[in-house]
């Protein structure tokens, strides 16, 4: 029998993911084949559905409910105590549904990212779908961006875009949005673990490997 430990790269990056509710972009993320080892899931409701996808994956997974703390800085509290117990390297926010503290959001300072389904700046907050499609606008998105104190305006790392079609409702919509934050999140991470990611003087990201796609995306298409 062999009965040495699986050998663990301790050049690697750790990260800890946050989750609420479905778990598509956690799924994504397991399966991207990340250059990081995942340390935890935490979730900070106990039937979030995404924790049956991290044991599915042998992740360790914790719960931080947030309906057990009177406010909003002793729920960050607990939750700080608890991803600090992996020292991650990153937090990555994955569908994870809590305003945080500017404590919070100070003590992870460019170690803490989000998905949001939408072009950042427009559609900051909740229902991004449903008011893109009142609005009227053509084209839609999803924006990976750092966390910082003012909620959905960290600086972008990156954004993908999709066409908004005359016959979409919200959820359809957002199925194909979603589908491009399953691909732009795991390629925000592998950056940052590959520290090909900076902030420059004005806190904005640039990217070590720089290419620039040519190719505009116009929509409704030209004749
Ligand atoms: C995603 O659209 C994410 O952008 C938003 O919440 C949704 C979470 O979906 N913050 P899932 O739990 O990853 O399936």
């Amino acid at each position: 029998m062999n009965l040495k430990p699986e050998s663990v790269d301790v050049t690697m990056k750790s990260i800890v993911i946050l989750i609420s509710g479905l778990g598509s972009n956690l799924r994504a993320l397991l399966e991207a084949d990340l250059p990081c080892r995942i340390a935890a899931v935490i979730s900070n409701r106990v039937d979030a559905p995404g924790l049956e996808i991290a044991k599915q994956h042998g992740i360790t997974t914790r719960i931080v409910a947030h309906h057990s703390h009177p406010d909003r800085e002793s729920f960050d509290s607990e939750l700080a105590l608890c991803i600090d117990d992996y020292r991650p390297d990153l937090i990555v926010l994955a569908g994870f549904m809590r305003i945080l503290t500017p404590q919070f959001v100070a003590r992870y300072q460019n170690k803490l990212i989000n998905i949001h389904p939408s072009l950042l700046p427009a559609y900051s907050g909740l229902n991004t779908h449903a008011r893109a499609l009142r609005d009227g606008v053509k084209i839609h998105g999803c924006t990976v961006h750092f966390v910082t104190s003012d909620v959905d305006h960290g600086p972008i790392i990156i954004q993908a875009a999709v066409s908004v079609l005359v016959d979409d409702t919200p959820a359809t919509l957002a199925a194909r949005v979603l589908h491009q934050e399953h691909r732009i999140f795991p390629q925000a991470i592998r950056w940052l673990c590959n520290d090909d990611i900076r902030l420059n003087a004005g806190g904005k990201v640039l990217l070590r490997r720089l290419e620039q796609p040519g190719c505009p995306l116009i929509s409704p298409e030209m004749e």
